[in-house]
């Protein structure tokens, strides 16, 4: 932990552990360090980066309001999967924010995560430690594969247990809005400060491809083509594997039971929170077996599917 807090004070870049995804640390008051994150992920530089704090004490260094909502909400949620927008202090350096001036910030549920936040001493930055636009790592070998010769150094605490990304919530906007669904819901952020907007999801019933690929961006998506089918997943699946395709199935239990020989089937638990949690795991997996197709049974339409159906909409956005 020492030679990891070292590394970062630094200005290297050192993947952590933490209860979504693994992150890329690097220290958030060093520019130098940050755009060398933008540089390692192959990242645009006007997508701003959350600051890891290890202790609610440490908000301050990076953010210069702190309204009731979001004392309110760090009571019930943090540490934990729930990312705050809020007005930046001025100090912190552009490269964090993309030059836009609010902060995203959260304290993580890991105790290796707040571990080295804290002995490293500075708030950290910490996008999902993958190449941009690709699969979100969680576990070690997903952030080497993705990044090894880039970064500096991975803490390794075994495979995440939450599985999808945090919810990133905009409380400088009235009412709050979030603008990424995670493992916080919006049904329980609004029973601590009222309502707030969220994404709908149309989510695309595929006949064919997806219907309108230029409403979504590609994102969170492994190397083979991933679509989502509702009716007619076995048909679809027979389809694909007369046209020679190597197919691997994501189904609910025994809904791909009479899949055609030779196809991958990966069976998912029917709970929203079991099921984010081994999502991007078995997509690594279905892409280092080298399948051309990957073909996902959809998600039921409820709200606690939310953060797992927008994973999967923007997977299956066309290249
Ligand atoms: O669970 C997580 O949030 C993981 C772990 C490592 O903490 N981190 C993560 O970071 O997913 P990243 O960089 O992959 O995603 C950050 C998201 C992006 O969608 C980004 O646009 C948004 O947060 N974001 C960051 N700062 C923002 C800001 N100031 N205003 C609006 N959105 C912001
Ligand atoms: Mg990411």
């Amino acid at each position: 932990m020492a030679a990891a807090a070292a590394v970062l004070r630094e200005g290297g870049l050192v993947a952590f552990p933490t209860e979504t995804v693994y992150g890329l640390g690097a220290d958030a008051l060093n520019a130098t360090a940050v755009s060398n994150i933008y540089k390692a992920k192959g990242r645009p530089s006007n997508n701003p980066l959350i600051v890891h704090l290890h202790d609610v004490s440490e908000v301050d260094r990076v953010v210069s309001s702190w309204p009731p909502q979001a004392r309110d909400l760090a009571e019930r949620f943090w540490p934990g999967p729930l990312t705050m927008v809020l007005p930046r202090r001025p100090e912190l350096p552009d490269v964090v924010t993309g030059g836009g001036d609010t902060v995203a910030v959260r304290i993580p549920l890991h105790p290796v995560a707040l571990a080295f936040i804290a002995a490293a001493g500075v708030p950290v930055v910490g996008p999902s430690a993958n190449r941009s636009s690709t699969l979100s790592p969680t576990r070690a070998e997903h952030v080497l594969h993705s990044l090894a010769n880039r970064i500096d150094m991975v803490l390794d605490a075994g495979p995440c247990t939450g599985g999808v990304e945090s919810t990133v919530l905009d409380l400088v906007s009235s009412p709050p809005r979030v603008l990424r669904p995670g493992l916080v819901t919006p049904h329980e952020i609004a029973a601590v400060i009222g309502p707030v907007s969220s994404p709908t999801l149309q989510f695309a019933k595929l006949d064919g491809p997806v219907r309108s690929p230029g409403m979504l961006t590609r994102h969170y998506a492994p190397r083979a083509v991933l679509e989502c089918v509702g009716e007619g997943l076995l048909s679809h699946v027979a389809e694909l594997v007369g046209r020679g395709l190597k197919t691997g199935v994501v189904a609910f239990d025994a809904d791909a039971n009479g899949a055609p020989e030779g196809v991958l089937v990966i069976r998912m638990p029917r709970e929203a929170r079991a099921y984010a949690a081994r999502l991007y795991a078995v997509l690594h997996d279905l892409d280092a077996a080298g399948v051309d197709r990957i073909v996902v049974e959809d998600p039921p339409a409820t709200e606690e599917w939310l953060a797992v159906s927008d994973r999967l909409l923007r997977a299956s956005a066309r290249r």
